[in-house]
């Protein structure tokens, strides 16, 4: 019955994201001064995808529970910034997002103005490199970002970008704990991560073919 409940909230989580695509961040939210016209959707990725590139949680700018108060300078900081970024990509690079938070910040919140000593000034001679050999299997399918059990065949990771305003969003979602159901291998623990976040969800049943009745994807009354 488990699996009821968590169909049955995806599909509420559906009905009510479509709905609310329509609405704006500044309609949705009580201080938008940056990202007027952003689908209210899209905050929260977008604030997940700055948190993930300064590699800080989200009360390094906000007052818990009140982001909508301006009473931490960082906050105030990145607004600056993201007017700078939309402004570097806007005059520089055709309105495409190659400047994005982490070209700079690197997963910190204070960037390194300093290149290192001794990169790039010297290597030992070395022979001269022979011709590229063919990808293997397993490149290939490195580049479709899906990872499997080399021993089950079974797959075990799944790598995915979003685009968010600022930049790509990675997203892995990480699945184990095989079991049979009715011949078909289901993994019963999946974890999601993306940069600074982690969630999962462990799985007690799942049936297959359950009949569904349809009023049940109705959205709720208010
Ligand atoms: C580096 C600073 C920074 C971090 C970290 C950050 N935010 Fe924000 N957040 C902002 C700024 C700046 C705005 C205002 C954007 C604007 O003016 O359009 C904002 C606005 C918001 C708003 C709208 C509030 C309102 O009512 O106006 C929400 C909600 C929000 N952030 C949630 C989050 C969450 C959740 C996280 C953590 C995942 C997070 N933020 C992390 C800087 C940050
Ligand atoms: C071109 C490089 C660059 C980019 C891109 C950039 N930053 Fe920064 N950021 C800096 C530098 C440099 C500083 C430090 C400024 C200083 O020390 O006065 C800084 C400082 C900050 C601070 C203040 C940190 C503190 O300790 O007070 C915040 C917050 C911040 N950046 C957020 C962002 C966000 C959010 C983005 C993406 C929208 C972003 N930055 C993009 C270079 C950048």
């Amino acid at each position: 019955m488990r699996l009821f409940a968590f169909i049955l909230i995806v599909a509420v989580i559906a009905v009510s994201t479509s709905r609310a695509q329509q609405q704006t961040a500044e309609q949705r939210f009580k201080n938008i001064q940056i990202f007027k016209g952003l689908p209210a959707t899209q905050l929260e990725p977008t604030m997940a995808f700055i948190s993930g590139s300064l590699g800080v949680r989200c009360n390094y700018c906000h007052v818990a529970n009140q982001f909508d108060k301006d009473e931490k300078p960082t906050k105030l900081a990145a607004r600056r910034m993201i007017q700078m970024v939309f402004n570097i990509n806007k005059g520089n690079f055709n309105g495409q997002g190659a400047v994005s938070c982490y070209t700079c910040h690197r997963g910190k919140p204070a960037p390194v103005s300093v290149p290192l000593v001794g990169q790039n000034l010297w290597a030992p001679s070395s022979p001269s490199p022979s011709p590229a050999p063919l990808p293997s299997v397993k490149q290939i399918l490195d580049r479709y970002e899906l990872f499997f059990d080399v021993r089950t065949g079974l797959l075990v990771r799944r790598y995915t970008e979003s685009e968010t305003l600022l930049g790509k969003l990675p997203l892995q979602t990480d699945y184990e704990d095989y079991r049979d159901v009715g011949g078909i291998k289901q993994p019963f623990l999946i974890h999601w991560s993306m940069p600074g976040r982690t969630w999962g969800r462990k799985i007690d049943e799942i049936k297959q073919n359950v009949p569904l009745d349809d009023t049940k994807f109705n959205p709720p009354q208010k």
